[in-house]
Protein backbone atom coordinates (compact mmCIF):
# COMPACT_ATOMS: atom_id res chain seq x y z
CA UNK A 1 0.00 0.00 0.00
CA UNK A 2 3.22 2.59 0.66
CA UNK A 3 3.52 2.27 -3.06
CA UNK A 4 -0.01 3.00 -4.26
CA UNK A 5 0.21 5.80 -1.72
CA UNK A 6 3.21 7.22 -3.00
CA UNK A 7 1.96 6.80 -6.86
CA UNK A 8 -1.36 8.64 -6.03
CA UNK A 9 0.27 11.70 -4.06
CA UNK A 10 2.37 11.79 -7.21
CA UNK A 11 -0.06 12.03 -9.18
CA UNK A 12 -2.02 14.17 -7.18
CA UNK A 13 1.25 17.13 -7.41
CA UNK A 14 1.80 16.84 -11.01
CA UNK A 15 -2.17 17.52 -11.42
CA UNK A 16 -2.57 20.19 -8.72
CA UNK A 17 -2.65 23.57 -10.09
CA UNK A 18 -2.98 22.36 -13.55
CA UNK A 19 -6.13 24.41 -14.16
CA UNK A 20 -5.22 27.38 -12.39
CA UNK A 21 -3.26 29.17 -14.75
CA UNK A 22 -5.71 31.67 -15.72
CA UNK A 23 -5.87 35.21 -15.74
CA UNK A 24 -8.63 36.46 -18.56
CA UNK A 25 -12.44 36.85 -18.23
CA UNK A 26 -12.65 34.63 -21.36
CA UNK A 27 -10.05 31.74 -20.09
CA UNK A 28 -11.69 28.30 -19.82
CA UNK A 29 -10.16 27.13 -16.82
CA UNK A 30 -10.40 23.49 -17.31
CA UNK A 31 -9.78 23.19 -20.82
CA UNK A 32 -6.34 21.47 -19.56
CA UNK A 33 -8.71 18.41 -19.33
CA UNK A 34 -9.31 18.07 -23.25
CA UNK A 35 -5.66 17.59 -23.82
CA UNK A 36 -5.09 15.01 -21.00
CA UNK A 37 -4.81 11.74 -22.14
CA UNK A 38 -7.76 10.69 -18.98
CA UNK A 39 -10.31 13.53 -19.17
CA UNK A 40 -11.91 11.63 -15.78
CA UNK A 41 -8.71 13.16 -13.70
CA UNK A 42 -9.94 16.37 -14.10
CA UNK A 43 -14.15 15.37 -15.01
CA UNK A 44 -14.48 13.03 -11.74
CA UNK A 45 -11.34 12.98 -9.75
CA UNK A 46 -10.57 16.98 -9.66
CA UNK A 47 -7.14 16.71 -10.27
CA UNK A 48 -6.31 13.57 -8.59
CA UNK A 49 -5.22 10.42 -9.03
CA UNK A 50 -8.10 7.28 -9.96
CA UNK A 51 -7.56 3.47 -9.46
CA UNK A 52 -7.12 2.76 -13.36
CA UNK A 53 -4.54 2.47 -15.13
CA UNK A 54 -3.52 4.11 -17.80
CA UNK A 55 -5.75 3.64 -20.36
CA UNK A 56 -8.16 4.35 -17.51
CA UNK A 57 -9.51 0.41 -17.16
CA UNK A 58 -10.65 0.23 -13.27
CA UNK A 59 -8.35 -1.97 -10.72
CA UNK A 60 -10.23 -5.48 -10.46
CA UNK A 61 -10.29 -8.25 -8.23
CA UNK A 62 -9.33 -10.36 -10.77
CA UNK A 63 -5.53 -8.92 -11.25
CA UNK A 64 -5.19 -11.35 -8.01
CA UNK A 65 -4.10 -14.72 -9.67
CA UNK A 66 -3.81 -18.03 -7.50
CA UNK A 67 -2.77 -20.91 -9.02
CA UNK A 68 -3.02 -23.54 -5.67
CA UNK A 69 0.94 -23.90 -6.64
CA UNK A 70 3.37 -22.28 -4.18
CA UNK A 71 6.10 -22.60 -6.91
CA UNK A 72 4.12 -21.23 -9.88
CA UNK A 73 2.94 -18.62 -7.72
CA UNK A 74 6.33 -17.38 -6.76
CA UNK A 75 7.03 -17.80 -10.73
CA UNK A 76 4.12 -15.99 -11.55
CA UNK A 77 5.22 -12.42 -8.65
CA UNK A 78 8.61 -12.95 -10.17
CA UNK A 79 7.31 -12.10 -13.51
CA UNK A 80 5.15 -9.30 -12.53
CA UNK A 81 7.40 -7.49 -10.66
CA UNK A 82 10.07 -7.73 -13.42
CA UNK A 83 7.15 -6.65 -15.34
CA UNK A 84 6.36 -3.97 -13.29
CA UNK A 85 10.42 -2.61 -13.30
CA UNK A 86 10.41 -2.91 -16.85
CA UNK A 87 7.29 -0.47 -17.59
CA UNK A 88 8.69 2.03 -14.75
CA UNK A 89 12.58 2.31 -16.48
CA UNK A 90 9.78 2.64 -20.09
CA UNK A 91 7.75 5.34 -17.80
CA UNK A 92 11.04 7.00 -16.56
CA UNK A 93 11.82 7.69 -20.42
CA UNK A 94 8.84 9.34 -20.72
CA UNK A 95 8.98 12.26 -18.50
CA UNK A 96 11.79 14.69 -16.45
CA UNK A 97 9.76 16.38 -14.06
CA UNK A 98 11.59 15.59 -10.90
CA UNK A 99 9.13 14.55 -8.55
CA UNK A 100 7.70 12.22 -11.30
CA UNK A 101 11.18 10.68 -11.62
CA UNK A 102 11.95 10.26 -8.03
CA UNK A 103 8.84 8.25 -7.62
CA UNK A 104 9.17 6.28 -10.24
CA UNK A 105 13.42 5.91 -9.72
CA UNK A 106 12.25 4.94 -6.44
CA UNK A 107 10.04 2.68 -7.37
CA UNK A 108 12.08 0.84 -10.22
CA UNK A 109 15.10 0.37 -7.13
CA UNK A 110 12.16 -1.31 -5.15
CA UNK A 111 10.56 -3.78 -7.54
CA UNK A 112 14.76 -4.77 -7.87
CA UNK A 113 14.11 -5.64 -4.64
CA UNK A 114 10.86 -7.38 -4.73
CA UNK A 115 12.11 -9.74 -7.89
CA UNK A 116 14.70 -10.48 -5.41
CA UNK A 117 12.36 -11.66 -2.67
CA UNK A 118 10.66 -14.19 -4.95
CA UNK A 119 14.23 -15.03 -6.70
CA UNK A 120 15.34 -16.17 -3.34
CA UNK A 121 11.82 -17.60 -1.50
CA UNK A 122 11.94 -19.90 -5.06
CA UNK A 123 16.11 -20.97 -4.07
CA UNK A 124 14.77 -21.87 -0.76
CA UNK A 125 12.21 -24.10 -2.27
CA UNK A 126 15.35 -25.80 -4.22
CA UNK A 127 13.66 -23.77 -7.45
CA UNK A 128 16.57 -23.09 -10.09
CA UNK A 129 14.70 -20.58 -11.27
CA UNK A 130 17.60 -18.57 -13.26
CA UNK A 131 17.25 -21.56 -15.89
CA UNK A 132 13.61 -21.68 -16.24
CA UNK A 133 13.05 -18.17 -16.04
CA UNK A 134 16.10 -15.69 -17.17
CA UNK A 135 14.94 -12.73 -15.53
CA UNK A 136 16.13 -10.14 -18.06
CA UNK A 137 18.55 -7.23 -16.27
CA UNK A 138 16.85 -3.61 -17.22
CA UNK A 139 20.18 -1.58 -17.52
CA UNK A 140 19.50 1.67 -15.09
CA UNK A 141 22.69 3.06 -15.53
CA UNK A 142 21.77 6.28 -17.30
CA UNK A 143 19.33 6.64 -14.04
CA UNK A 144 21.20 9.22 -12.17
CA UNK A 145 18.27 9.22 -9.54
CA UNK A 146 18.38 5.23 -9.57
CA UNK A 147 21.87 5.50 -8.89
CA UNK A 148 21.64 7.33 -5.60
CA UNK A 149 19.03 5.32 -4.53
CA UNK A 150 21.08 1.93 -4.95
CA UNK A 151 24.21 4.07 -3.28
CA UNK A 152 21.49 3.64 -0.31
CA UNK A 153 21.18 -0.25 -0.73
CA UNK A 154 18.02 0.29 -1.13
CA UNK A 155 17.51 -2.57 -3.92
CA UNK A 156 18.60 -5.08 -1.54
CA UNK A 157 16.58 -3.93 1.87
CA UNK A 158 13.32 -5.82 2.82
CA UNK A 159 11.70 -4.33 6.36
CA UNK A 160 9.80 -6.61 8.18
CA UNK A 161 6.91 -4.42 8.90
CA UNK A 162 6.40 -5.77 12.02
CA UNK A 163 6.68 -4.55 15.49
CA UNK A 164 9.12 -4.76 18.17
CA UNK A 165 9.37 -8.84 19.45
CA UNK A 166 7.01 -10.10 16.61
CA UNK A 167 8.44 -12.81 14.79
CA UNK A 168 8.77 -12.54 11.03
CA UNK A 169 10.23 -15.10 8.68
CA UNK A 170 12.00 -12.69 6.02
CA UNK A 171 15.58 -13.18 7.14
CA UNK A 172 15.31 -16.71 7.31
CA UNK A 173 14.85 -16.42 3.21
CA UNK A 174 16.28 -12.82 2.35
CA UNK A 175 20.12 -13.32 3.43
CA UNK A 176 23.31 -13.90 1.59
CA UNK A 177 24.36 -12.54 -1.37
CA UNK A 178 21.81 -10.97 -3.84
CA UNK A 179 20.41 -13.68 -6.20
CA UNK A 180 21.01 -11.09 -9.26
CA UNK A 181 24.46 -10.65 -10.76
CA UNK A 182 24.66 -7.06 -8.93
CA UNK A 183 26.83 -8.32 -6.43
CA UNK A 184 24.98 -6.72 -3.73
CA UNK A 185 24.32 -8.21 0.24
CA UNK A 186 20.82 -9.14 0.62
CA UNK A 187 19.92 -6.77 4.21
CA UNK A 188 15.94 -7.31 6.87
CA UNK A 189 15.48 -4.48 8.42
CA UNK A 190 13.25 -4.49 11.76
CA UNK A 191 10.08 -2.24 11.65
CA UNK A 192 9.30 0.14 8.89
CA UNK A 193 10.55 2.20 6.63
CA UNK A 194 10.59 6.19 7.52
CA UNK A 195 7.12 7.58 5.96
CA UNK A 196 6.84 11.12 5.15
CA UNK A 197 3.84 13.60 5.18
CA UNK A 198 0.78 13.34 2.67
CA UNK A 199 0.60 16.55 1.43
CA UNK A 200 -3.23 18.66 1.95
CA UNK A 201 -3.92 20.00 -1.35
CA UNK A 202 -5.91 23.75 -1.83
CA UNK A 203 -9.09 23.89 -2.75
CA UNK A 204 -9.82 24.06 -6.56
CA UNK A 205 -12.52 27.19 -7.47
CA UNK A 206 -12.60 25.63 -11.25
CA UNK A 207 -13.96 22.45 -10.10
CA UNK A 208 -16.02 23.52 -7.18
CA UNK A 209 -13.95 21.70 -4.70
CA UNK A 210 -14.64 20.71 -2.33
CA UNK A 211 -17.71 22.44 -2.26
CA UNK A 212 -18.12 22.67 1.56
CA UNK A 213 -20.64 25.20 2.80
CA UNK A 214 -18.85 27.33 6.14
CA UNK A 215 -20.24 24.70 8.56
CA UNK A 216 -19.33 22.00 7.28
CA UNK A 217 -15.47 23.58 6.56
CA UNK A 218 -15.58 24.43 10.40
CA UNK A 219 -16.21 20.87 11.14
CA UNK A 220 -13.42 19.90 8.47
CA UNK A 221 -10.94 21.90 10.47
CA UNK A 222 -11.94 20.73 13.96
CA UNK A 223 -11.27 17.35 12.80
CA UNK A 224 -7.67 18.63 11.18
CA UNK A 225 -6.86 20.38 14.00
CA UNK A 226 -7.81 16.96 16.49
CA UNK A 227 -5.56 14.86 14.21
FE1 LIG B 1 7.22 -4.33 -6.71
Amino acid sequence: MGHVEQITNTINMLLDGASNQFSQPDDIPLSVALDSPNIHHFLVAVQSARPVDAAGNPWSASYVYDSGNLVLNMLYNLMLEATGRLQKCRLYEMCSNKAFRATVSYLIVRDLVHEKVFAKALETLGVNWGKALPVPRINTDKMPEVKDLERKNLHNIMWTFANNGETNGMAKIFKGDSPFDDGGTLEVIDGFPEGAEIPLFPESPPEFSPGLDTELKKLAQQVQIAG
